[in-house]
């Protein structure tokens, strides 16, 4: 009775049930997986957060494919304070980053096409990818002191069925940017099989530092057909205003054609509801403020973790340039997942195995630096101290 591409397992794996046990027991958890920038603490003033809703052109419908103008005004402009200047019709505004996934996946592949996605990466490509009937095709991310793409797997691993590249800028959970160089590799691919490039930017904002080999936006991209996708949800904080969106770069006339189909895509949904299209000006302008508090928790939860590691332990974290989350280098004497169910049954703390992200091996400990900082010392402190005391 139901399509092959909803036959997912349903089971929940040993760490889901152990923490629905642990709610279910009212036993504490102190959850390093936390990813909701509502839940962590942030100051936000609520009458200046809801007062843009109250507009009275709410009360008109007034559909427009790419969503309202003066929200798309408004994420021009936030690409014009990252020095690249966009026209609003190369905008598209969507529900979700996810939605705009879907949008682009539709618009570039047939069913069985194939997307080169990082690996380690975000888990949701699975998802999106599947239910777009295109298939998750993994080029791998390198570690040797910092992160990598490795130029030679993506060009090998590109055949005649793939559409675009995908990256994630910086990645989830890597935290690493793309470099220039990278971008240089991508776009030469992109010529050579007519392909196109995907570029995730939600936690573009969020980088430790500055770096001129890194690129600054894929926005900027004329030189292949580039989507470039945003929102709200990271750059604002705002993952429950539910606004993202689409920027078409790249040759003119190639951009002329893919805008015209992404038009038709939007214009069946018209999924953006006009409170919210109407309130973005205001939430995209509030975002330095969220987005300091935001890069001092995560730093400050970032130092507090190197405070606690020490040389000689058997525990460590890789380097990370930006982002919301770090990996910690755990021994393999036990798999991510034998360590995360012992990190929550013995200390009652919830963090995410290496294989959530499809690490290629195992000794990868996911943690996210965005909750409260004493909930982090605390969790954190006995993360450490369990991982030695059972090394
Ligand atoms: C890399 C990445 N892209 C997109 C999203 C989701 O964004 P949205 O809430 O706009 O769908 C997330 C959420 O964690 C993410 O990590």
């Amino acid at each position: 009775m139901f399509s092959s591409r909803t036959n997912w397992s349903l089971t929940p794996n040993r760490l889901s049930e152990l923490l629905r046990q642990r709610r279910a027991g009212g036993l504490p958890i102190l959850d390093l997986t936390e990813s909701n920038p509502t839940r962590c603490g942030f100051a936000l003033d609520a009458e200046e957060m809801l007062a843009p809703l109250h507009d009275s052109h709410s009360l008109t419908y007034q559909p427009d494919p790419r969503g309202l103008l003066v929200a798309r005004e408004a994420v021009a402009q936030y690409y014009f304070e990252r020095g690249v200047q966009l026209q609003p019709d190369q905008i598209f505004l969507t529900t979700s980053t996810s939605e705009a996934y879907s949008f682009v996946f539709r618009l570039l592949a047939n069913p069985g096409d194939k997307i080169l996605t990082p690996q380690p990466s975000y888990p949701l490509f699975d998802f999106l990818c599947a239910l777009n009937d295109v298939e998750v095709l993994p080029y791998p991310l390198v570690y040797d002191g910092a992160w990598r793409m490795d130029l030679e797997a993506l060009t090998s691993r590109w055949d005649s069925l793939t559409r675009a590249v995908l990256v994630v800028h910086p990645n989830n959970p890597t935290g690493s940017y793309v470099g220039k160089r990278e971008l240089g590799g991508m776009i030469e691919l992109c010529h050579r099989n007519q392909g196109a490039l995907i570029a995730d930017e939600v936690f573009a904002d969020y980088g430790f530092g500055v770096d001129a080999e890194r690129v600054v936006t894929h926005a900027e991209n004329s030189e292949a057909l580039t989507f470039t996708l945003s929102g709200l949800s990271k750059i604002s904080a705002l993952p429950q205003m539910k606004l993202g969106w689409i920027v078409v770069s790249g040759p003119a006339e190639l951009r002329r054609q893919a805008q015209a189909r992404l038009e038709v895509i939007a214009d069946t949904y018209l999924s953006v509801s006009a409170p919210v299209a109407l309130a973005t000006p205001q939430w995209l302008a509030q975002r330095h403020s969220i987005q300091s508090q935001v890069l001092q928790q995560v730093k400050a939860n970032l130092q507090t973790l190197d405070e606690l590691l020490a040389a000689g332990l058997p525990v460590s974290r890789l380097n990370v340039e930006g982002g919301w989350y770090t990996i910690l280098r755990v021994p393999s004497t036990r798999s991510d997942e034998e360590w995360a169910l012992d990190l929550l049954t013995h200390e009652g703390v919830s963090v995410h195995p290496g294989h959530f992200y499809d690490f290629p091996s195992e000794g990868y400990l996911v943690v996210s630096l965005l909750p409260a900082r004493e909930v982090f010392h605390k969790a954190i402190g006995k993360v450490i101290s369990r991982i030695c005391a059972q090394s």
